[in-house]
């Protein structure tokens, strides 16, 4: 690890605060640490741009267009060549079916449909059935059915995008009915990061609460962050970073007894935990049957194993989701209105939507739902009996796991090495693995045994390495200010975007 960096990484929380601010300020040491964010950003810069000096890069238009077929079989080869790693199991989340047949049957729905845009609501109408239906067919699985509330919402783009609408909604409709100028969200710390990005889009204040000792929301100290101005408190069924559901029944006690809205963000777990319930897993009620939910995400590009690019927003009442609307009726453009953020939109990944769900049914997720838990226990189960390795919590398919003998980073790097591509976490130092359905197909729980087995026997062995994704968590997990981290992670996109 470049040096400056490692040095403000050993220093004592209250000094690094001093110190990182001295960097900021000192021009000789601003271009030294620029230096070590170059070294860093470098080494990672391979990884990030594996083609370079293999194809051809464009920095502007080729000047005479080239052929169809030249440009398919280039995609050809490169896409045979990415699909290895997630068709055969080795990645954590990222492609949640994976299997061909399923794929080309997606890929012709996205064919038939690929110029439809729902912003032309006359042209495709049934782009606005498929969206329709799919909102329905989501608010049924989570309840809409137990509740004499109509359980509405829409299509988004993913769950990202599903949170931030609702989190605006949350904030609109705080300004309207109580005047509140600044509102706030109160997330457990382990909510998505989305819960962030949309209190610095929308002017929000986001209070991040610590979970309890199983990495569960704390509703106690959820309820103590609970102010004046707080429009919407959160809950995950399961988290991203340890998989763990919270407690939403308590949470929506909570949300009643003080009036505010609770987001429940099922964008993992809405398609799995449904079914998990019907199989006999202990399951608590976490969606709108409890009145105190007062909206959800729900992503249908994870678990519900549409193409990528949809999830479903819901809400109880109409209320809320007129809020997240957006409608000018003085525009020379004409009387314009969305349901989303987006203008235009692709109406294929929804009419793909729709035709994953179709074909699926309720038999086939409860079928791919028994398939990915009992293999996560299994994998859970015998990561337990692991020397030199915990699972964090009780989760139920996103498997967190830390070591108290070493450092989990450099496990991380082992698997990588290995053609693994699992999640890095911190506070406190981890990683998972987010089962899907690839990992249920034979022999590749049992791989992901053997090379942990294999990567744990290889740090133990040797605890310093050198490179990979282990020095920058380094910093990260212990840093006490996130200013650097942040700047590295910024240079880290920038690098995405450099064309050579
Ligand atoms: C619990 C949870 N919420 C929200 C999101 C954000 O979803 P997206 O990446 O589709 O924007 C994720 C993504 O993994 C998630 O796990």
């Amino acid at each position: 690890m470049p040096l400056l960096l490692d040095l403000l990484n050993k220093m004592p929380p209250a000094a690094a605060r001093i110190f990182e601010g001295a960097l900021q300020r000192s021009p000789a040491l601003r271009r030294q640490l620029d230096r070590q964010y170059d070294a860093l950003v470098a080494d990672l810069d391979a990884s990030l741009h594996p083609y370079r000096g293999r194809l051809p890069g464009y920095t502007r238009l080729p000047a005479q267009g080239r052929t169809r077929a030249d440009i398919l079989k280039e995609m050809t080869a490169l896409q045979e060549e990415e699909q290895v790693r997630w068709r055969d199991g080795f990645v954590s989340g990222a492609v949640y079916h994976g299997d061909r047949a399923h794929i080309d049957f997606l890929n012709a729905v996205y064919a038939l449909n690929s110029q439809s845009n729902p912003l032309h609501f006359d042209l495709w109408p049934s782009t606005v059935k498929y969206e329709a239906e799919i909102v329905a067919m989501t608010a049924h699985l989570l309840g809409a059915g137990a509740t004499p509330d109509p359980i509405v919402g829409t299509v988004t783009s993913g769950g990202t995008e599903s949170i931030l609408l609702a989190m605006r909604s949350y904030r609109d409709l705080g300004r309207s009915q109580r005047g509140i100028a600044r509102a706030r969200i109160v997330a457990p710390i382990t909510a998505h990061a989305a819960f962030d990005k949309a209190a610095q889009s929308f002017g929000m204040e986001l209070v991040r609460v610590p979970v309890d000792g199983g990495y569960r929301a704390d509703v106690a100290a959820m309820a103590a962050a609970i102010d004046r101005n707080t429009v919407a408190i959160v809950g995950s069924t399961p988290s991203f970073p340890h998989g763990i559901v919270d407690p939403i029944p308590a949470l929506a006690e909570l949300a009643q007894a003080t009036g505010v809205g609770l987001h429940v963000d099922a964008c993992l777990g809405g398609f799995v935990l449904p079914f998990a319930r019907e199989l006999g897993y202990n399951i608590p009620d976490f969606d709108f049957r409890l009145p105190g939910v007062s909206s959800m995400s729900a992503d249908t590009h994870k678990y519900g194993y549409a193409a990528k690019g949809t999830s479903v927003v819901l809400y109880r009442g109409e209320t809320l989701r007129r809020y997240q609307y957006y409608a000018v009726a003085d525009w020379p453009g004409g009387l314009y209105f969305s349901p989303t953020l987006a203008g235009s939109r692709a109406g294929a990944l929804s009419a793909t939507c729709w035709a994953a769900m179709v074909s699926m049914g309720e038999s086939g997720y409860r079928g791919a739902a028994a398939k990915i838990l009992a293999t996560a226990r299994f994998i859970r189960g015998s990561i337990e009996r692991m020397p030199d390795l915990v699972v964090l919590g009780d989760p139920l398919f996103v498997i967190a796991l830390a070591s108290p003998t070493l450092d989990i980073y450099r496990v991380l790097d082992a698997m990588t090495a290995r053609g693994w591509s699992l999640n890095g976490l911190h506070r406190p130092a981890a990683i998972h693995l987010c089962v899907t359905l690839r990992h249920t197909e034979p022999g590749v729980a049992q791989r992901f045994l053997e090379d942990l087995a294999a990567a744990v026997a290889e740090v133990r062995l040797q605890p310093a390495s050198k490179g990979g994704m282990a020095p920058v968590y380094g910093i990260a997990a212990t840093l006490p200010m996130h200013g650097l981290v942040e700047e590295l992670l910024k240079r880290i996109v920038d690098a995405l975007y450099r064309v050579e």
